[in-house]
Order: structure tokens, then sequence, then C-alpha cells
């Protein structure tokens, strides 16, 4: 896709990542976009670059507006490698000699990943950049996404490059919010899900700062998606009640199954939470992505989780999935662990024992049902679903 002007004189000039589809184990079925930036003023300055694969897309959408040879300054906001694998060769092409600025954090973790001895220019958090009228303001935004990410805020224009954060894994010919609509917002929600939800409680903070500042924002230009134009705020509602996981009168059964027992235990509980006014969604996890699981946990005050028993542990699915939302860290959570077995059945107890290492609130010491679940068992499963109902906020 060929340089956008977002704004006079400031152009998208990022790429089009249309076949992603798995980023990191993140499952992103319409693929993405690494946006960088080109800023044509006295000294011309680019923010970003793009994922290595990419970089020839990058370095024909900047020759279209400008030899590369004169770019003046290039910014790093952030050293993770789906924004710094073209570095290399832009750098070449720029000029090695040129200054790189980043956070000192980015420094030393840019130094970490190439070898080349280039004019790091580390900045101070607050510190700014004359670049002829426009000026450049840094600020450091530690752990959205890496200990060295920040933001770079041109002051004149009022517009945020804001790196990984309000960024939405989204592969389109939309450059802007207002040419989506609200279809943008599943994308958003489901990246903050699974990118930033373990730093929650610094975006709650980095919103207030943000707000003390009184910064006036006529767009914040993320890494990844759409540009937020229309009405940035937006988004920034949208990461504060999503960083605030308050818990919703809603639950996710997540299971998986060898015989069918788990899963008609799954379904007797969904069935029961439903009877209780509980916006229940029974997951089968060999049919959900573990992406898309974390992201319906932002709003559920529930997890259930149920395991058959397989060779004295958990199913490989249950196992992957605890793990994956262990190191995300959601909040706020009852939960329970419930499951099937033939003669060891250790999978409850091990999976409860995750549920607590992650402070969910857990309501019952699980629920094990021996082979296949009877009336008995049925009404087990039926009781198990009404403590949690009454758990959820009415
Ligand atoms: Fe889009 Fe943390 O990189």
């Amino acid at each position: 896709m060929k340089p956008v002007e977002i704004a006079q004189g400031i152009y998208w000039v990022g790429a089009i990542d249309w076949n992603i589809r798995d980023f990191h184990g993140y499952s992103t079925y319409q693929g993405s976009t690494y946006n960088a930036f080109l800023i044509i003023d006295d000294q011309v300055t680019l923010i970003d670059t793009v994922k290595k694969e990419h970089a020839d897309q990058l370095l024909a959408n900047i020759s279209e507006l400008v030899d590369p040879k004169t770019i003046a300054n290039v910014i790093s906001n952030h050293t993770e490698m789906d924004h710094t694998g073209g570095l290399a060769r832009i750098m070449h092409r720029v000029g090695e000699d040129k200054p790189l600025y980043c956070s000192k954090m980015g420094h030393k973790n840019l130094s970490l990943h190439f070898p080349q001895k280039w004019n790091y220019k580390p900045l101070e958090d607050g510190s700014e950049l004359k670049i002829g009228k426009r000026t450049l303001a840094f600020m450091e935004t530690r752990m959205l996404h890496w200990p060295d990410s920040m933001f770079t805020y041109a002051k004149e224009d009022k517009i945020l490059f804001s790196s990984d954060a309000f960024g939405q894994h989204y592969a389109g010919l939309e450059r802007f919010d207002d040419q989506m609509g609200d279809a943008i917002m599943p994308h958003a929600k489901k990246y903050f899900a699974n990118i930033l939800l373990p730093y929650s409680p610094l975006i709650l903070k980095l919103v207030e700062k943000v707000k003390t500042m009184k910064l006036p924002m006529n767009m914040i230009c993320p890494d990844h998606g759409i540009i937020w134009r229309k009405d940035p705020m937006k988004i920034i509602k949208a990461y504060v009640e999503w960083s605030e996981q308050k818990p919703g009168r809603k639950a996710l059964v997540l299971y998986d199954t060898m015989w069918h027992s788990t899963e008609t235990m799954a379904e007797v509980i969904a069935e029961t939470l439903g009877e209780q006014g509980v916006d229940a969604k029974p997951m089968h996890l060999r049919s959900w992505h573990r992406s898309d699981v974390v992201t319906e946990c932002l709003d559920a005050g529930a997890i259930l989780i149920g395991s058959p028993t397989l060779n004295n542990g958990l199913f490989p699915t249950v196992s992957d999935v605890l793990t994956y939302l262990k190191g995300l860290k959601p909040l706020n959570k009852v939960s329970a662990a419930f499951g099937s077995y033939g003669w060891s059945g250790e999978a409850v107890k091990l999976i409860t024992k995750e549920l607590e290492e992650m402070k969910f609130k857990v309501i019952d010491p699980g629920l094990r049902i021996h082979y296949v679940p009877d009336n008995q068992g049925i009404e087990a499963c039926r009781n198990l679903a009404g403590k949690i109902a009454a758990e959820l906020p009415r």
C-alpha cells in the first residue's frame, strides 16, 4: 500500500501483512499491519520501522516521498522485532551515522539485538527534539509493551505515536477509525487482552498521567492497525474499562473432553448458569484458539475449567490455555475446576492448584465424576453452576 498523508507533512509509510495468521501464538485471523511514520520537516524524521520481511515495502513508501538518505533522524519507540526487523536495512540506506533516538532501555535492548554501533541517542523521559517547525516530545511507557517502550508526541500537530498501545492486529485498506466504525473495536479488544492485559495497572496510571498533562490529542497513531482520528478518546476510554477488569455476569466454561463426559459436565454447567441469568459460554479448547479465549475472559466474572485426567495429568489443550492465562494475569475472577476420570483422577486437583496460583477466588474444591455423569453427577454440576452464579454481580 502506498504512503498515506495522515496530517500535513506526516505520512503513514508502513506495511500491511495480509497473510499472517499466527503472531507468536496469537491468532491474527485478519492479518496485521506494521505502522511507520515519516515526518517531512527541516529534519526529515522516521518513526519506527516494520518487520524484516516487509522492509522493502517500507523503503518503497519512503522513496515515493523522499530519498531515504535525506532522513535526518530515526526514532525507535520499541525494540520488538515487528517494529525493528527492518531497522538494519533502513539504517544502511539512511546512513549508519544518523542519530537513532530511543529510550535508555531501548538503547540497551537494541544493542542486544543488533551488532551495529549506531549513533544511539538515548532519551530522558520528557525530553524534546526540535526538527524544524515541529517539536517531538518523548514519554517512557515501560512495559507497554516492553521495558523499552516509549511514546513520541508531535506537539504542534497534537499527534501521539503510541507504539503498541491502542493497536489492533487488523489488515485492511482502511487507515483511520472513521473508515471502520465500531467494527474495529473487537480487534482492539483482542489485542488488549492478548498483549497488554498483564499491564492493566500500569495503563490506568499512564492514563491518569496523560490526563494530568492535559495533552491535546488530534490523533493517536499506534504501530498496528488503524489510526484513531475521529474519536481518540474512544480507545482511551475502552483501555480504562478493559484495564479495570470489572467482573461481568458472564462465565466461561473452558474444557476438553475424551469421551464426552467432561463435555456433558461443561454443557450442564453452562446451561444452568444461563438459567440463572449468566451469559455463559462453553468453549471446547480444540475449537477455540487460546487468544480468543482470553478475549472472552476480559469481561467474564467466572472461569470454570474442565479436563479429563489423561495419563495422570491434564489434557494438553487445558495445560496450554492455563499457561497462557496465567501469564496474562487476568484479575477479579471466581473459579472452579471439574472433570471426569477413570482411575487416578488428578486433573481437577491440578487445575485447582493453577487457579489458586492465579489468585482466582476458587469457590469449590473441584467436581470430579467417575467415568460418566449419572443423575447425581448432573445434579452436582447444577449445584456447582449455582455456586458460581451466586458469586457473580447482578
Ligand atoms: Fe508490536 Fe511489542 O510489538
